[in-house]
């Protein structure tokens, strides 16, 4: 084992994964040939990325845990804050500018590692100190330096574009970057569908460490800190890839419960749905999974019936999801579906094409169905330059409007939820009203909501289902009557073909 422990840029020992320095050669490699393949790049383009700064909380000295920034990661796989990274387009040579560290780090912090420790351990051909970036890049004499500006489409937020004292002695071109590594994230390669198998095996065992002993009187935190543990203890993931949504009862319409206002500090009740929706993180790749299922362990007739329109409209669009598939097309297969049950349960009535017609479905799925997920846990590349999003309820809050292709990772996370203020509106709206039954609603008001989130890898000619947790009623009950621990389980599931 001794070779292959040296060769990872990145293993904590035990079970936990070992990452190969070569996921981020490729990664630049790929790169580099997309920005040469694009017209106008001149020879002797530099691209140049800022990594991630350390911070501290507020005006305190406590520092925050440390996550690198996501692109950064992509390119170089560097750990460290403070750090630059550089990569010649010409022939793929990459640059590492690590911090000069004062002599008290190794006081406080610990040891200071030479250049060449950071040389070998990233298998990156240069290092030097951030202090000399200048100089160094003026003797390697770029025509440009390609800096990365671009905007998220989830967030609206603008990356942070590479900067240092001397920078105005260069040429810069802050445009030509962002689209092309946008696009190489977007394809997830061989060694990065590794990690993210990974982080999608341990995420699904935590969430059935948390169904193996979930019961009423605990708190919703509880079942938090029993998922972080699992994850970080048996996986190595220090980070969660988002904030813990671990709604019970009404809670579990909440869609991004969890947050500081509502800290999943509910008192679980007999009878509630339970609604987690967590996923751990590895070496900055992310998972995210929702399980849903009874507190204790059996469904009522009333949660069986909402939980299986869910995994119908889960199951439709795992068949159907293949490459050239419109993204928005799935997201409208499962509203058709939650709809059709909708009507089976009772709770509407009417024709289901008139319901269509009105976004009927966004009253019960307000978000969309499913986003890239990768580095970011809401990854990048959504809505490339002159894709608009459609401005429809529901659809509007797709994160992705692109067709569907091999190597993409996406989340399928269809719901349906009761949210009051939403089932007041549509009963106040002459449109939809309508076709609302709403004695048959009241009996769902306040039971909270449904969703069922996997992640997937498309293939060629379908997908691969990276999330393994029970998933169909009978797999639940019966996996948590079986409250044992000690027993592994083997979900019928994970064979099912797409
Ligand atoms: N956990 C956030 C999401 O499902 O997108
Ligand atoms: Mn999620
Ligand atoms: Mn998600």
């Amino acid at each position: 084992m001794a070779a292959a422990e040296g060769k990872a840029v990145y293993w904590l020992g035990k079970d936990t994964l070992r990452v190969s320095a070569a996921l981020f050669a490729e990664n630049r490699r790929r790169l580099c040939e997309g920005l040469r393949a694009k017209q106008g790049l001149q020879p002797k383009s530099l691209v140049l990325l800022q990594g991630g700064e350390q911070k501290q909380r507020y005006c305190t000295d406590t520092d925050v845990v440390f996550r690198q920034e996501s692109f950064f990661h992509w390119t170089f796989g560097v750990t460290e804050a403070d750090c630059y990274g550089a990569v010649d387009v010409d022939t793929c040579k990459a640059f590492l500018f690590i911090p000069k560290l004062p002599e008290s780090y190794a006081t406080w912090m610990g040891e200071i590692y030479p250049k060449e420790h950071f040389k070998e351990k990233y298998a990156l051909e240069e290092v030097h100190y951030t202090c000399d970036i200048a100089e160094v890049l003026t003797n390697f004499k770029p025509s440009v330096l390609l800096t990365l500006r671009g905007v998220n489409t989830d967030s609206g937020s603008v990356t942070r574009e590479a900067s240092f004292e001397g920078i105005s002695r260069f040429q810069v071109n802050n445009t030509f970057l962002h689209p092309v590594i946008v696009e190489c994230r977007l394809l997830k390669t061989d060694m990065e569908l590794e990690v993210l198998r990974y982080t999608n095996r341990i995420s699904s065992e935590a969430h059935k460490e948390v169904m193996k002993h979930v019961s009423a009187g605990q708190k919703e935190y509880e079942m938090e800190s029993l998922f972080r543990h699992y994850c970080y203890s048996q996986g190595g993931m220090r980070h969660t890839s988002y904030t813990c949504i671990c709604g019970s009862g009404h809670n579990s319409s909440v869609l991004h419960y969890g947050h500081a206002g509502a800290p999943n500090d509910k008192t679980i009740q007999d009878g509630d749905m339970c609604l987690f929706d967590m996923g751990g993180e590895y070496y900055c790749y992310s998972s995210d999974i929702t399980c849903s299922f009874p507190a204790n362990g059996k469904f009522t007739p009333d949660q069986k019936a909402i939980y299986e329109a869910v995994l119908k409209s889960s199951r439709a669009v795992l068949a159907a999801i293949k490459p050239g598939v419109k993204w928005s097309d799935m997201h409208r297969l499962a509203d058709r579906v939650h709809l059709e049950e909708l009507i089976k349960v009772g709770i509407l009535r009417g024709n289901l094409d008139d319901m269509m017609k009105v976004h009927l479905g966004s009253v019960f799925m307000p978000h969309g169905l499913g986003h890239l997920l990768g580095i970011d846990v809401h990854d990048v590349g959504g809505y490339p330059e002159g894709t608009e999003r459609i401005d429809e309820p529901g659809l509007k809050s797709l994160r992705m409007g692109r067709v569907v292709q091999e190597r993409m990772v996406l989340t399928v996370e269809p719901g349906i939820y009761f949210i009051n203020h939403l089932l007041d509106k549509a009963l106040a709206s002459e449109q939809q009203s309508g076709f609302i039954n709403n004695e048959v609603l009241a009996r769902f008001r306040g039971s909270g909501g449904v969703r069922i989130e996997d992640d997937i890898a498309v293939t060629a000619d379908g997908v691969e289902l990276l999330t393994c947790v029970p998933r169909t009623v009978e797999e639940i009950e019966a996996f948590m009557a079986d409250r044992n621990p000690e027993k592994s389980f083997s979900p019928t599931v994970s064979s099912e073909k797409f």
